[in-house]
């Protein structure tokens, strides 16, 4: 029988390596959906961070803190195993242009095939974020650029101390 859940909790997983203001759109926009959103770290993922799991999840936090159904968590293992275990029953993601489409499509269907309860809802970025992503933003401070308003004012000042240092 069908039965339509009262409460959507719904987790906004990703690297968050470190979370721009792509991320805050989308977490903003997921959280008037959502009951509660929790925006989850991967911990085990391959690549080498430039911030610790510890440090994004601060960074987060921070950022999130006016939105009271917003949590910050972090995850280990599959996604899917992590929404079930929160009683979630719907994970957000992203996306920015036709090239993020093929990827998250692949995700979406095998997480759909772990566990066909859990959807994967798909927004698109806002326009005015959609060239963003971590990895141009650490690219472009390290070389010198300017990335004021692509992420939050927190970030960008750690960004800053860990890329530039003394270089200041
Ligand atoms: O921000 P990212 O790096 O694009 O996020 C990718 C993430 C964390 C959503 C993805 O790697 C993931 O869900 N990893 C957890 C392991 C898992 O469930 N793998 C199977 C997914 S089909």
């Amino acid at each position: 029988m069908f039965t339509k859940p009262t409460s959507i909790v719904a987790i906004y997983p990703g690297s968050f390596d470190p979370i721009t203001n792509g991320h805050l759109d989308l977490i903003e926009r997921g959280a008037r959906i959502a009951d509660r959103l929790i925006v989850a770290i991967l911990r085990n993922a391959s690549k080498a961070p430039l911030f610790t799991v510890e440090e994004r999840m601060e960074m987060l936090r921070e950022v999130v803190a006016d939105y009271p159904n917003v949590e910050v968590d972090s995850f280990d293992g599959l996604l899917v195993d992590y929404a079930a275990r929160k009683k979630a029953t719907v994970i957000v993601r992203g996306i920015r242009a036709i090239s993020d489409y093929e990827y998250e499509l692949q995700m979406a269907l095998m997480n759909r095939r772990l566990r066909p309860e859990i959807e994967t809802l798909f927004m698109m970025a806002g326009e005015a974020y959609s060239f963003i992503s971590s990895k141009l933003v650490k690219e472009v401070i390290s070389l010198g650029g300017d990335i004021s308003g692509l992420v939050p004012s927190c970030v960008e000042e750690r960004l800053k101390n860990r890329l530039l240092g003394d270089a200041r």
